[in-house]
């Protein structure tokens, strides 16, 4: 098996995601790759240090810079805030190391452009963290959607409602922050429920949208919290900064082959944790997948015999379904951690067979495009094309 070394930059809720996947990766995926958990990076050296050991990585350092020159990490994986993702990237392609990048892609389409370029310059592998097409429920959707069960698609509906930040004493985290994040709600949420659209249903050409912010004022994280996400009201300070993002943005879309989609995605919707749920209408039949029961797939057939049609509750557990060989036998469950696991077996597995691994950066900027439509049809008010 060989051996690569990985440096993952950012320590805090994706880092620890990442860290349990790289570790768990090789012990239910035999992929051809090892990932090795070389070296660790932050900017603030105790708790990263704390990080390190947690986590199991090797070494840590302050300095992405320096990190991703190094001559023995193979490759460069990113879990800091979006507006740093972009030269990132553009430095660990120059560098030629394989590169795999959390989601949003970057804060513009213009970055995404420069980031692009870069690795097909560099010509190295490039994956972009969309961890939910890692569910088994949602790939197994793509291949009953790819079979033709559902016939035409005719609509594509979208909610995604967290309810993290509603205490007005939340501080205004790098998240609330659009220099950081490119957006609220919208870069943050949409971006998985575009990504699904994009790789369920196919191309959206145009889209109209809406935002509000509903807490025009919070206040200012203590310093040495700015940038994590991982607080309460507990860590803010007594200073007060303007929300410059949305809380909630909902759009409408017209996709290329003419199915109808609308999304909706909050961080206002009280009770909802983490509730991405989609239903997609076809002619032949629909498909319901809900994130918080994320075994399971809801499926209805057109095609039935009327007496028993109705929605089926498909729990996606059979070795028959994606990925579901790798863990456990039937009916036994499989957890959110588990979709990194997957996704990044199927990292791995394109590097050590030399294929293109999905969703490659081409895919990230096209998303990118929808973010930036929506974004610019909400200041102009009106249905805004996706070029
Ligand atoms: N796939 C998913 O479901 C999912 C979930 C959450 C976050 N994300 C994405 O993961 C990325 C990180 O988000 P998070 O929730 O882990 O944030 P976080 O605040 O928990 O962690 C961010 C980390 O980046 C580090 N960091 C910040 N600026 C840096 C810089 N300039 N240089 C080096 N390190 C820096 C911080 O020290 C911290 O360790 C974002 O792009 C976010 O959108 C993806």
């Amino acid at each position: 098996m060989k051996k690569l070394n990985v440096a993952l930059i950012g320590y805090k809720f994706m880092g620890k995601a990442h860290s349990y996947a790289l570790m768990s990766c090789p012990f239910f995926f035999k992929t051809g790759v090892e990932p090795v958990r070389k070296v660790i990076v932050g900017r603030h050296a105790a708790p990263l240090k704390q990080a390190a050991a947690d986590f199991g990585w090797e070494e840590c350092a302050t300095d992405w810079r320096e990190v991703v020159r190094r001559p023995d990490i193979d490759v460069v994986d990113i879990a800091s805030p979006p507006n740093t993702h972009a030269e990132i990237v553009i430095e660990a392609a120059r560098a030629g190391k394989h590169i795999f990048c959390e989601k949003p892609f970057t804060v513009t389409v213009a970055e995404a452009k420069q980031a692009l370029d870069a690795v097909q310059r560099a010509g190295v592998k490039h994956m972009l963290g969309f961890n939910y097409r890692r569910v088994p429920a949602i790939a197994h959707a793509k291949q009953l959607i790819a079979s033709g069960r559902l016939g035409r698609i005719y609509h594509f509906r979208a909610v995604y409602l967290q309810d993290w930040i509603m205490d007005p004493q939340f501080p205004r985290i790098w998240k609330l922050n659009r220099a950081i994040a490119g957006s609220g709600s919208h870069h943050e949420l949409c971006s998985h429920i575009i990504d699904l659209a994009l790789h369920l249903v196919g191309p959206i050409t145009g889209v109209v949208g809406m935002e509000q912010t509903f807490i025009k004022q919070r206040p200012a994280p203590a310093e040495s919290d700015k940038l994590s996400t991982m607080l309460t009201a507990d860590g803010a300070s007594s200073k007060m900064e303007t929300v410059d993002v949305d809380d909630t943005t909902l759009f409408l879309a017209r996709f290329a082959n003419d199915a109808v989609g609308t999304f909706e995605a909050t961080r206002f919707a009280s009770g909802r944790r983490n509730h991405n749920r989609i239903e997609i209408n076809g002619s032949k039949g629909s498909l319901v997948f809900n994130l918080e029961d994320m075994n399971r797939l809801e499926y209805y057939n057109a095609d039935d015999p009327k007496d028993v049609q109705g929605f089926r509750s498909i729990q996606v557990n059979e070795g028959c379904h994606p990925y579901i060989s790798h863990w456990w036998p039937p009916g036994h469950a499989i957890g959110y951690q588990n979709t990194f696991v997957n996704q990044f077996a199927d990292f791995f597995e394109a590097i050590a067979k030399d294929t293109k691994p999905e969703p490659g950066f081409e895919e990230g900027l096209e998303k990118q495009k929808v973010l930036e439509a929506v974004t610019n049809s909400i200041a102009r008010n009106g249905w805004t094309d996706v070029r």
